[in-house]
């Protein structure tokens, strides 16, 4: 495999051990704090970008490339409230889309069209995530921390949860 592109997947892998760390954290924030629909969504979240970060090793492993497996680095405990957890979601998932957009870039120019393929699944992804955040972002916004309102908004981030658990796709 070729080794730049290997190297942009392996920083890739870390950035998506690193979300799924992330999120747990929040997640962990969040169920402490009497948020349960939130933590469901967050632990979901979490388990998700565990799932990126498989499929990447996997193809890394599969493609002749040697995978790394990322050390794990404590993330924040504690987040101001709500909007400050989505926020910084938010900025975390545009941060991850400059890195898949590089990746992207990478390929093109070591002329390696099948992991160009392969990412292109990420592409929409972070498409899909993005979009997610921020209308979580509005809603908390126009609720601006009423307490009948944070309660509804806690058990629709539950149902979102059920109506899109996506099952465990093959890595
Ligand atoms: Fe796998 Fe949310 O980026």
């Amino acid at each position: 495999m070729n080794a730049r592109v290997e190297a942009a997947l392996n920083d890739q892998i870390q950035k998506e051990g690193s979300s799924s760390q992330f999120y747990l954290a929040m997640a962990s924030w969040a169920e402490n704090n009497g948020l349960n629909g939130t933590s469901k969504f967050l632990y979901t979240h979490s388990d998700e970008e565990r799932f990126h970060m498989l499929k990447l090793i996997k193809f890394v492993n599969e493609r002749g490339g040697k995978a790394l497996v990322p050390a794990i680095n404590q993330p924040p405990v504690e987040y101001k409230g709500l909007e400050d957890v989505f926020e910084q979601l938010l900025n975390h998932e545009l941060m991850v889309t400059d890195s898949i957009n590089n990746l992207v870039d990478i390929c093109l120019q070591e002329k390696d069209y099948s992991t160009h393929n392969f990412v292109q699944w990420y592409v929409s992804e972070q498409l899909e995530e993005e979009a997610l955040a921020r209308t979580i972002l509005d809603k908390l916004k126009l609720i601006d921390g009423d307490k009948g309102g944070m309660y509804m908004f806690d058990r629709d981030l539950e149902n979102i949860v059920s109506q899109s658990v996506t099952p465990p796709v093959k890595a």
